[in-house]
């Protein structure tokens, strides 16, 4: 049944559409940003009615808490679009519930299912046409929420601000991808905000991935904040790592980000009969397996990354290289998500979701 809410989003439109300015065809990730953007306001204890206006800057006072104390959050997620221009987003109530969990986390308050839901659907379906169609390219779509309340008092802002913005992409990643084990800094601890995504998490990376780009690597993975002995995720991806013929990758727990493309991918590796194992992977045992030859894959998985295979890792000042695999786990497993993403191939698990 068709909420009510969707009827009730009002719709300021452009007077012009910048669509004829953007090659949808050659697109960089989350560069450049589709006519509209939906905002809702939640004040006096309670979310006001969404509206979608055209995308542009937004005001906010300068004592606004986002910007003293990074009450911020986001989710990342996309729209695909098939052959015949049907529209399909992936796992969206997923999504939803983890931004609430994030919410909470930061003391924000929850957003209704049809607040999320129905406001990235009437968005996604008035920007239809900017959803590139080329191969690797989605709509990027970032639902993201902050404290606009005022204030400089260090506790939760009375009022806040949730919006979608939608940005058609091209891959993230462009080219090989090396990735450094880290033992100095830590993205996360027991107790902390890891699991959430919440803004301050990513620039809290910023600096050690500056620090490993300088070197050649393009991510870092981070490991166990306590011991650096235990590999967690990396950057903006779960991690996978393949030892023989098993996959691994390590578990959730406070300090690591629930990935709906890690659980998508355990699913389907173990339905294509692939051993997986869900368990602590030490940094020793990845040197260790690489030294012996067993060492044959590492992937990172991630909405933006989708599956991103690692051509090599670097730890304690030396380079290993990960064999090229004709058929690897990687390539099969993104044929096997993306088909079910872009509507190419049935969707046994009931993922996908027709806008
Ligand atoms: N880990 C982190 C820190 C991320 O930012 C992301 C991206 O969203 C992921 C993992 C992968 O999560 P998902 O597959 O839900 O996009
Ligand atoms: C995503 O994969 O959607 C993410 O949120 C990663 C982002 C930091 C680019």
């Amino acid at each position: 049944m068709e909420s009510t809410l969707k009827t009730q989003i009002p719709i300021e439109k452009v007077k012009t559409s910048k669509i004829d300015q953007v090659d949808l065809d050659n697109l960089a990730f989350g560069s450049v940003f589709s006519d509209h953007m939906l905002v809702c306001k939640y004040k006096n204890g309670a979310w006001e009615t969404p509206k979608i206006i055209p995308y542009g800057p937004i005001s906010l006072n300068p004592s606004a808490k986002i910007f003293h104390y990074g009450q911020s959050i986001f989710e990342g997620m996309k729209a695909y679009k098939d052959d015949q221009n049907d529209v399909f987003l992936f796992r969206p109530l997923d999504n939803h519930k983890r931004f609430n969990i994030s919410a909470s986390r930061m003391a924000i308050p929850e957003l209704p299912e049809e607040f999320f839901i129905d406001g990235l659907k009437t968005l996604l379906e008035l920007d239809k046409a900017w959803i590139p169609q080329s191969a690797g390219s989605s709509m990027y779509i970032r639902p993201f929420m902050f404290a606009s309340g005022e204030g400089f008092h260090a506790s939760p802002a009375d009022e806040y601000t949730f919006m979608i913005c939608l940005a058609p992409s091209g891959p993230y990643f462009s080219g090989e991808v090396k990735v450094l084990i880290e033992e100095t800094y830590s993205r996360s601890a027991n107790g902390g905000v890891g699991y959430a995504k919440a803004g301050g998490n990513y620039a809290g990376q910023f600096y050690p991935t500056q620090l490993a780009k300088a070197k050649g690597y393009q991510q870092v993975v981070w490991t166990d904040d306590h011991t650096h002995e235990n590999i967690e995720e990396a950057g903006a991806m779960n991690i996978f790592i393949r030892i023989g013929d098993t996959l691994i990758t390590g578990p959730t727990s406070d300090r690591i980000l629930d990935g709906i493309t890690r659980k998508s991918v355990l699913k389907i590796a173990e339905a294509e009969g692939i051993k997986t194992e869900v368990r602590t992977i030490t940094v020793t045992e990845v040197v260790e397996a690489s030294k012996n030859g067993t060492l044959k894959e590492m992937f990172g998985a991630g909405t933006a990354a989708v599956i991103s295979p690692i051509a090599g890792f670097g730890y304690r000042e030396t380079d290993y290289d990960l064999p090229v695999l004709e058929d690897s786990y990687a390539s099969m497993l993104k044929g096997r998500i993306t088909d079910i993403q872009y509507n190419r191939a049935e969707d046994p698990f009931g993922w996908r979701v027709k806008l």
